[in-house]
């Protein structure tokens, strides 16, 4: 059995893109695929908001069980076409196809009484519902994702719909979900987003593009595009993409900062922001991000290289 994987080809683009991306994470030295480099991947750069030396620090505390598993991978590979999938930052490690599976089989059926299928609320690729505002789940981020799970299971963030279910998640079965999430194209959803242009006043959707793309400075509202992207398909694996997603959920999310009710931020940013807007500004900000199209990928299938360390500034928002 060779050292270096060599897995078949497989048959998904999904699956054909999470190659590459693991491929080219390997060129670039944020993840090795042979499993016996356990130093470059404890000092592996992470990039964007997530704090380095925690995830340095995460990253040297599972090199063991994380070697084992690149090493049960490489030897899987040709056989099973097991890969290894880098997400953007390293600080999750290595996805494995088992955890995607585990996370597909639970979205699909869920766990015993306590945890419902994702899918009846979420879609069965991950895409939402614009209608009922069920956030869209593919084209985040997998650490994003367990992030919010875990920010549910530790009352950080409060809902009474995703609060039981989150917490009646064991770890494993949250990271499995944020697996099988992020490895879906949000492209396969059907466009709410059209309809959300249609129905939202032209005056919200434009002074919520003035939000995204400059802020509002006497509010101390920095623009939100500095961070969630000019396209708002965010900007680090801790970043949310906002585009595309229901306007009733933007709306709550930015109203649950506001009261407090949602500290989940690492960086205590979003509270302080989302207090410089008014309903108006909220409305407005939740228009206009509902109204830009979905990310055209899989965040797994996200060149690591496209996402800048630091966020881009208004600059180039502007040019949109
Ligand atoms: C009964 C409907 C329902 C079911 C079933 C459900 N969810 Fe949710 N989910 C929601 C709603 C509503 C929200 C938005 C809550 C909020 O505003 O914080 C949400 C939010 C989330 C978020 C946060 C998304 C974001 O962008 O911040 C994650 C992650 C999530 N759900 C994962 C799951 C997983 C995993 C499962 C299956 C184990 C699941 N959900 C099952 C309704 C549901
Ligand atoms: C300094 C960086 C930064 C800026 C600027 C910023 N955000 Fe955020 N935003 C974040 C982070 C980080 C999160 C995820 C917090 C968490 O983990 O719960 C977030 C989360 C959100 C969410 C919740 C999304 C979800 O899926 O749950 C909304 C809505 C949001 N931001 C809207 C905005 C709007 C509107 C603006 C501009 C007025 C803005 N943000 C500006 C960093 C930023």
């Amino acid at each position: 059995m060779p050292n270096s994987p060599s897995p078949s080809l497989p048959a998904s683009p999904t699956l054909a893109a999470a190659v590459a991306l693991a491929l080219a994470a390997s060129l670039s030295g944020c993840i090795r695929i042979a499993g016996n480099d356990s130093a470059t991947a404890a000092s592996a750069p992470a990039s964007g908001v997530v704090d380095a030396a925690q995830a340095s620090a995460e990253a040297a505390a599972s090199t063991a069980s994380a070697a084992a598993t690149v090493a049960m991978a490489a030897a899987s590979a040709a056989s099973a076409g097991s890969l290894l999938v880098a997400t953007a930052n390293g600080a999750m490690g290595p996805a494995t196809n088992a955890q995607r599976a585990a996370g597909e089989q639970l979205s699909r059926q869920g766990a015993g009484a306590t945890v419902p299928a994702c899918s009846g609320c979420h879609g069965l690729r991950g895409e939402g519902n614009a209608a009922a505002g069920f956030p869209r789940l593919a084209g985040q981020s997998s650490a994003y994702l367990a992030h919010a799970l875990a920010s549910y299971g530790d009352d950080t963030r409060r809902n009474p719909v995703m609060q039981p279910i989150a917490k009646a998640m064991d770890a494993g079965q949250r990271q499995a979900a944020a697996a099988w999430f992020a490895s879906l194209a949000p492209s396969a959803a059907p466009p709410a987003t059209a309809m959300a242009a249609a129905s939202s006043p032209a005056g919200d959707l434009k002074r919520g593009r003035q939000l995204a793309d400059v802020g509002e400075a006497a509010r101390n509202v920095a623009a939100c595009a500095s961070c969630h992207g000019p396209d708002g398909a965010g900007t680090s694996a801790a970043i949310p993409a906002l585009s595309g997603q229901p306007a009733a959920f933007l709306v709550t999310a930015l109203q649950a900062w506001r009261d407090g009710s949602r500290d989940s931020d690492p960086d205590h940013r979003m509270p302080a922001i989302a207090k410089g807007l008014d309903d108006i500004d909220v409305a407005a900000a939740a228009a206009y991000y509902a109204s830009l199209p979905v990310p055209g990928q899989a965040w797994d299938a996200r060149p690591a290289g496209s996402l800048p360390v630091t966020a881009p500034g208004p600059a180039s928002a502007a040019s949109r």
